[in-house]
């Protein structure tokens, strides 16, 4: 029996029969001139009355959405006369976020002779990181190369990367993979051994990593382990979010305060280096959109960063995922990995006509589906008032042979049975998603940023991607500019010479606030989404 309502099992049927036909027919990718059509029209990005320039600090001016210039202006947890007289700990490094991206940071600060702190809002691996499905690239075929990876991402990115960091990604991308195999990530192979790898969503070689539809639960739990087999020279803190970064009175970093999640005690951690690696902000839930994102994802080290003076950049755009599950209610918003069209899953209306190139880059096939649905209404509308359209799901066995779902999409064919629905013979309804934070605080090749002392790493960093990132850069963005910041993070830490920590920075940032008009009322970083009804 189908969990889907008879209304939608009557699309399916038309599904059913033009499958045979779009088997054999190959539907075209659309030029430039399209494309900026398309995105003009349809894109989230593109609704110009959804963004709001922000009033204060290095970067005033600069566009964001309105759910994120709420929290930037908002007001400080901790007053400029917080004691700091007292730390809790004393480190090198201070890493703060339980991602890959902190991870690998940690690891590689620690490898370098620096001692750790590694702090994180909830539990440590809480992170994107853990929720990704599809892989990571890295050019490392002979009929590959990081050049031809280089442009892919650039052109992916709308030519608005900062060249230099793309160069990094591509540069580190083969080194990484050998590390994070030499870690123990268990990559899908080869029966002769060779990786498996396979295409996304605007790459013109094959040079996607994956093992199954979980690579970030498996870089997750990789670097996690590795974290705590180290606990020697990395000590771990849980339910420890960072409230405000400190300098001290040269502006150099001196540390951050942190609040205990549990009793809400704040605490002073001094530290001669920073590295923020927060993640992104899909739980701000920007034009109502649904997300892929963890609980945590609520933009913290944004706000952090900017009120020490770290220019922001790119934050105007955002990722929408093309394909978020929008059936049943249960999951919707949840990832369906771009790995599905990869493997040929066509998407298609509810009169199963094929309307898009199943992999334009992202924001383009997002839009795609946006217009289908909510310009020429020729999606589904579900019993509880999601639009979709079906993602063909059953095609890949038709091309690849039976058994290729259960064993490439493992987690997926899961997620979609526990709600009695069977994706290697029926579809799965999708619509764009909130997925990835294409800008953040602006980052250079070394991870540092314009604050002395202050590295960057992952999502919450902006320039890598322009203003579109292609999938599978973003496990390796995290790896690569993790170990990055880790290395940089420790020769820093061993050169500086601290000068006293002060919490000045927040009499000026408060007085530029009152000047502007007064903050949004905000307690900043929120630390968690408020999910509160506000009737
Ligand atoms: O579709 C996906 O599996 C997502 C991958 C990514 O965002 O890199």
């Amino acid at each position: 029996m189908s969990g889907y309502p008879p209304e939608m099992q009557e699309s399916i049927r038309m599904v059913e029969a033009t499958r045979a036909r779009r088997l054999k027919e190959t539907f075209p990718a659309m030029s430039l001139e399209e494309r900026e059509k398309i995105l003009n029209g349809f894109h989230p990005d593109y609704k110009g009355e959804t963004f709001q320039a922000i009033r204060v600090g290095v970067s005033k001016g600069q566009r964001m959405p309105v759910e994120l210039t709420r929290i930037v202006e908002g007001r400080p947890h901790i007053g400029p006369d917080f004691d700091l007289s007292a730390p809790v700990a004393e480190t090198d490094v201070l890493v703060i976020g339980g991602g890959g991206a902190g991870a690998s940071a940690a690891l590689l600060a620690q490898e370098h002779g620096a001692k750790v702190i590694l702090v994180t809002k909830l539990r440590f691996g809480d992170a994107n990181t853990m929720m990704a499905q599809g892989g990571i690239q890295a050019a490392d075929r002979p009929e590959d190369s990081p050049a031809i990876h280089y442009l892919d991402v650039i052109g992916g990115g709308h030519f608005t990367n900062v060249p230099e960091l793309v160069e990094a990604l591509v540069m580190d991308a083969p080194p990484v993979i050998k590390w994070l195999e030499d870690l123990g990530v268990m990559f899908d192979k080869e029966p002769d051994g060779t990786m498996v790898e396979a295409h996304g969503g605007g790459t013109s070689r094959k040079r996607m990593h994956s093992a199954r539809d979980y690579s970030g639960a498996e870089i997750m739990r990789t670097l996690r382990d590795e974290v705590r087999n180290r606990e020697e020279g990395i000590t771990v803190s849980e339910f420890s979010p960072a409230v405000e970064l400190v300098l001290d009175d040269e502006g150099q970093i001196a540390g951050a305060v942190i609040m205990n999640l549990e009793t809400g005690a704040y605490a002073f951690i001094k530290a001669k280096a920073v590295i923020l690696a927060t993640g992104g902000s899909g739980r701000l839930h920007y034009q109502g959109f649904p997300t892929t994102n963890h609980y945590g994802a609520t933009a913290d080290g944004v706000v952090l960063a900017y009120r020490v003076g770290a220019p922001l950049g790119y934050l105007e755009s955002m990722q929408y995922h093309p394909t978020g599950a929008a059936f049943p209610e249960q999951i919707v918003g949840l990832l369906v990995t771009e790995k599905v069209r990869g493997l040929g899953a066509q998407p298609v209306n509810r009169f199963g006509e094929q309307f898009v190139y199943p992999l334009e880059p992202r924001d383009v096939e997002a839009a795609a589906l946006i217009r289908e649905c909510k310009g020429r209404s020729n999606g589904i509308v579900t019993p509880t008032g999601q639009h979709g359209v079906w993602l063909d799901s059953p095609m890949i066995e038709l091309i690849h042979g039976p058994g290729t779902i259960q064993r490439a999409l493992p987690a997926m064919v899961r997620q979609f049975s526990r709600f009695g629905i069977d994706i290697t013979k029926e579809p799965m309804l999708v619509y764009p998603t909130l997925h990835y934070q294409n800008g953040g605080v602006r980052l250079k090749a070394d991870s540092s940023c314009d604050v002395p002392g202050l590295f960057i790493a992952g999502e919450v960093s902006g320039g890598v991607h322009g203003h579109n990132r292609l999938m599978g850069n973003s496990l390796l963005e995290i790896t690569v500019f993790g170990r990055r910041a880790g290395r940089s993070a420790a020769e820093y830490a061993h050169r500086v010479r601290p000068a006293r920590p002060t919490l000045a920075h927040l009499e000026k940032w408060n007085r530029e606030l009152e000047e502007a008009g007064g903050d949004t009322g905000v307690i900043s970083p929120i630390l968690l989404p408020d999910y509160t009804r506000h009737e």
